[in-house]
């Protein structure tokens, strides 16, 4: 079996998507401090851009998660029950699923009964995901739903009342700030039931250089990364940034475990995104994401705050990552 459901490469204009870019777009940029949202990142140049990153020596965290579902693969499959009844294994912001496809192909050999279900916003990474799986993974039932988190868990749960198993990896959560992470938290839990079961990659809190250098390659991918967001409002909102007069700055509080990228505005200027004009001052920031870090503590404080179980934490040999398994009650 192979289905997906409404995939969009790029919202269509006045789309319901395309119409919540814009207004999210327009009301963070006419805020004090400006600010976008990270989830934008992520369309066709996007999702090549964050390959890229993957791919950078910079960047531990795929390599830690990577070893995690490469030689942990049979504790996890053990940890999510995978052998006692059929099940859905979702996946939150699966990108093109570099980790998560080792832990499939090893289900799928062992014969477990269960269905992928990738959620990804990126229409393009979706497609591409579903293609690429079915090449390598044949047997696997795969159902690709384009969207956000939550949206789509709803449509998940709409498809099949099988038992869940949710990743949510890549050190996702950390795109949120950690009051929104909580609430998250506790929103998922409630459209779980009993027995269902969340794996969790967290980034942990490590030398601070060894975070900022992950954030701020030379190479200058991660700042191509995100001013690729100007660029795609540019191409898709009718606006007229010039990329030229932006700079990428990246910083990490070691206390909070916040590592957080602006966008600097080189010099004033007005930019035009449809009807609407946005004054920037020289040297003024828009905030564009956060990467949280957390202690072994604050995960297991953060399932506990938002009524999961903590079952078990599996980290990679560096200690630098946990893929933190937790229950529903
Ligand atoms: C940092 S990448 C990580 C991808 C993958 N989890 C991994 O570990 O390799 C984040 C992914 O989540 C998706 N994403 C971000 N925000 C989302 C949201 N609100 N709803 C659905 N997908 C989202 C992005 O499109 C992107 O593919």
């Amino acid at each position: 079996m192979e289905k997906s459901i409404d995939i969009r490469m790029v919202p269509e204009k006045n789309s319901e998507a395309h119409n919540k870019f814009y207004t999210e777009i327009i009301s963070g940029l006419k805020d004090n401090p400006k600010h976008l949202l990270s989830k934008y990142f992520y369309d066709e140049k996007g999702d090549v851009f964050f390959q890229n990153i993957m791919k950078m020596p910079e960047y531990y965290l795929t390599n830690c998660e990577l070893e995690i579902f490469t030689e942990k693969k049979e504790e996890l499959a053990k940890a999510i029950k995978a052998y006692d009844e059929p099940f859905d294994l979702i996946e939150l912001g699966a990108g093109d699923a570099t980790k998560s496809s080792f832990l499939l192909d090893y289900l799928v050999k062992q014969k477990a009964d269960f269905t992928y279900m990738p959620i990804d916003i990126s229409g393009n990474i979706i497609s591409i995901l579903q293609n690429n799986l079915t090449n390598k993974i044949p047997d696997l039932q795969i159902i690709g739903l384009n969207g956000e988190y939550l949206e789509m868990l709803d449509k998940a749960n709409k498809i099949s009342s099988k038992r869940k198993v949710i990743l949510f990896l890549g050190s996702n959560i950390g795109n949120m700030e950690q009051e929104e992470a909580y609430q998250f938290c506790k929103e998922l839990k409630q459209k779980l039931n009993s027995g269902d079961i969340l794996i969790i990659g967290f980034d942990v809190k490590k030398n601070p250089h060894t975070i900022l250098n992950a954030y701020n390659d030379k190479t200058g991918i991660t700042a191509a990364f995100n001013l690729n967001l100007l660029d795609r409002i540019n191409r898709e909102l009718d606006a007229d940034f010039d990329i030229e007069k932006f700079q990428h700055y990246q910083t990490y509080d070691p206390m909070s475990g916040a590592c957080r990228s602006y966008l600097i505005s080189l010099s004033e200027q007005t930019v035009t995104i449809g009807n609407q004009e946005i004054y920037f001052k020289e040297n003024e920031a828009i905030y564009m994401e956060v990467s949280q870090k957390y202690s072994s503590e604050e995960i297991d404080k953060m399932a506990v705050r938002t009524g999961f179980l903590p079952l078990e934490k599996i980290s990679d040999s560096k200690k630098w990552f946990i893929d933190a398994i937790w229950q529903v009650d």
